[in-house]
């Protein structure tokens, strides 16, 4: 890793920004991250002493096995110790920092009119209240308990009070449809659905609570019944609200099951003593898509996620007493249980926590907000700024975007076209541009430029976060040196990788550690400049990003295939201005159905019905047949360049008909958008 000297145009740190950054310059970067490899227990133990142990560990910061073929892979970090993620991110700051009056978030509604602040004083009142309520509800440590939820202050405080009560919490994203949640439900085999009579989501009401029930409803006809509690949120927003749209909202009630948050809550004491966990304890599960279609549920564990993402925050976002953060994700996703609850709350920091979306009620509304609240820290994904970018300079223009010092991207590799107008138009030049790379697997950064340090390449996730080990390999398994490109693999554990796939070590294994024993496979392709920057080249596994979601093929083939009149599916991804990728699929049907605009609305339908509304198809393509090998094997780099309309198509000889590929060339300007 060196400060590159090339013609390429590199962004050094603003000086003014070094003056007080926790890591202040590239040869500070360089010795810390040395620190953090040659003696992990010195560095992460310094880490560690930020934070309450109820009882020091007893074993080494980590302890791990990489390597199938030596036996079990597993992960441990601080084994001995026993603390609560829960007092270090609230308690620890309200009775030991003074931080009780500092606010925790500004909570901006989906409509401009709605807001309110939340001090860290009432974020530990609502969350042990809330922790009273999930008791009652029977809710022990270990239990599951799922949570689908609008970005409203009581998803956080959920997610807090199971943390609190030793509980695991499922967080499901409240886009995904009843069919998804109640995979996750049945998965997880939680005890306890929390949900909310609705949201507004831009101008769309979205019943969650009818949505919940179905999803309960589908699990007790696949025979699983072990949501036995239904805790409902009363979104105010909603009841409040004068015109019809909120009387739209019948919320059906099961008087056995369902129970309303405000009068649990209102009952429920303000004191609640938290349960002592194993630093190796689960802390929660996030459901992640999975190449063969099921999801995979993500495991992570206190101790270790409690110091990862506490660090990354601080030193990525080079987090200060005074700023205000704020990060655009879902908590629905990995992006947001970090950067919006974990991480900030561990640091003591203020974000604006957002319901709604970018261009609800105008187009303006992100610069809105942080105009309105004087954000210095904005975190955000390429799509958004890519859907932004289209609407040019003039809605930033009548916003005061002064206050920003640092801009950070995340969910998949932003163009530097995009880089370019993030920099200098949003930033106004003066702000770097953190390219975060990471995966709900690693729970944190893993490849990510340090603000005041890393002097940035438009487009790469530059070096290494500290305790993180990168290298890229090649077909054969083999580490290639220099300028590389192949699989983007790690060599050892930090504290915040994942630790298993819930219930189902197995898979856990294979997915990500038998491909290359010894490593841990991120799915990526990743090149390494002659500086030993850092680039993402994407997925080189059957997924695709749309808009900074991870879709797997298999899972949006399998939707199709639901069809009565489908009798099989191949799905590829296509680029996309806005999204980045989108999904372009092919379904050859059965002989009694003609493929016309009817039968490509009903796939949608499916699809949108099966995943969600993320998942929707842009390109359904009628494919009277499939180009497969002799051995019956689908050809999908074929699919890619006819959904692409790339003509060069190389050797065709491995195909048992390569007469298919004309006809779908033929048949292209027939898929329906
Ligand atoms: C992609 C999201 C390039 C990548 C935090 C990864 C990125 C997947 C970047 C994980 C980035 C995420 N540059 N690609 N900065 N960040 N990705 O689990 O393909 O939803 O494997 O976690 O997103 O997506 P996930």
């Amino acid at each position: 890793m060196v400060v590159p000297e090339s013609q390429e145009k590199i962004y050094h740190p603003p000086p003014d920004l070094q003056r007080d950054a926790h890591v202040p310059d590239f040869s500070s970067y360089l010795e810390m991250y040395k620190k953090s490899l040659e003696n992990p227990e010195a560095f992460w133990k310094e880490v560690a002493d930020e934070f309450f142990w109820k009882k020091p560990a007893t074993g080494p910061m980590l302890q791990y096995n990489f390597d199938v073929t030596k036996g079990n892979i597993f992960v441990k970090c601080m084994e001995g110790a026993k603390t609560n993620m829960c007092y270090n991110v609230l308690d620890r700051h309200v009775k030991e920092g003074n931080l009780g009056e500092k606010v925790a978030y500004y909570w901006e509604g989906n409509s401009p009119e709605h807001h309110k602040t939340i001090t860290y004083g009432q974020v530990l009142s609502h969350t042990c209240r809330c922790a009273n309520v999930l008791k009652q509800l029977g809710v022990k440590k270990g239990d599951r308990v799922s949570i689908y939820l609008p970005m409203i202050p009581e998803l956080v405080y959920t997610m807090l009070a199971c943390a609190r009560i030793g509980a695991v919490h499922s967080v499901v994203f409240a886009g995904f449809s009843s069919e998804s949640l109640c995979e996750r439900i049945m998965d997880a085999q939680s005890s306890v659905l929390v949900t909310a009579d609705g949201v507004y989501r831009g101008d769309k009401l979205i019943n969650l609570k009818q949505i919940s029930d179905e999803a309960l409803e589908k699990c007790r006809e696949k025979g699983s019944s072990s949501v036995t509690k239904c805790l409902v949120i009363k979104h105010h927003v909603l009841r409040t609200k004068t015109g019809t749209s909120c009387n739209k909202l019948q919320t059906s009630w099961d008087s056995d099951r369902d129970v309303w948050w405000d009068e649990a809550m209102s009952d429920s004491s303000e004191e609640c003593e938290p349960e002592w966990l194993d630093a190796e304890d689960p802390l929660f599960i996030l459901y992640t898509s999975g190449s063969t279609g099921k999801p995979k549920g993500v495991v992570h564990t206190v101790a270790g996620y409690l110091l990862y993402t506490f660090l990354t925050f601080k030193c990525v976002f080079d987090h200060q007493p005074h700023d205000v953060y704020w990060c655009t994700a879902d908590i629905g996703w990995i992006t947001g249980h970090s950067y919006i609850t974990y991480g900030p709350l561990a640091n003591g920091a203020s974000s604006v926590l957002f319901e709604g979306i970018p261009v609800h009620p105008h187009v303006g509304r992100f610069w809105e907000i942080i105009e309105k609240y004087r954000v210095t820290k904005f975190y955000t994904a390429p799509t958004a700024i890519r859907l932004l970018m289209k609407y040019g300079q003039e809605p930033l223009q009548k916003y005061d975007l002064s206050s920003l010092r640092i801009l950070g991207s995340v969910g998949e590799p932003i163009n530097p076209e995009a880089w370019q107008w993030y920099y200098e138009e949003v930033g106004q030049g003066r702000c770097p541009v953190v390219d975060t790379f990471w995966q709900t697997e690693t729970g944190g950064h893993v490849l990510t430029p340090l603000p005041a340090a890393t002097p940035l390449k438009p487009g790469s996730a530059t070096f290494p976060f500290f305790g993180v080990e990168p290298t890229i390999l090649n077909e054969h398994g083999e580490e290639v040196e220099g300028e590389a490109e192949g699989y983007l693999v790690f060599r050892k554990p930090w504290p915040g990788i994942m630790r298993t796939v819930y219930e189902n070590h197995e898979r856990f294994e294979n997915i990500y550690f038998k491909k290359f024993p010894g490593f841990y496979v991120t799915g990526d392709g990743g090149r390494r400049d002659k500086d030993g920057y850092f680039w993402i080249t994407g997925r080189i596994d059957d997924m695709l990003n749309v808009s900074g979601h991870l879709l797997s093929t298999a899972e949006v083939e399998a939707a199709l295939t639901l069809h009565p009149d489908v009798s099989e599916a191949a799905v590829v991804s296509r680029p996309h201005k806005v999204k980045g990728e989108c999904l372009y699929c092919f379904v050859t049907l059965k002989d009694r159905r003609e493929f016309d605009k009817k039968m490509v609305e009903e796939l949608k339908k499916m699809v949108r019905e099966k995943i969600g509304p993320i998942a929707t198809p842009d390109f359904i393509q009628n494919a009277p047949a499939l180009p497969k090998t002799r051995s019956g094997k689908i050809m999908r780099r074929i699919l890619r360049q006819v959904a692409r309309n790339e003509r060069d198509l190389g050797d065709l000889s491995t195909l048992s008909d390569p007469k298919v590929v004309e006809v779908l060339f033929s048949q292209r300007s027939e898929a329906a958008t």
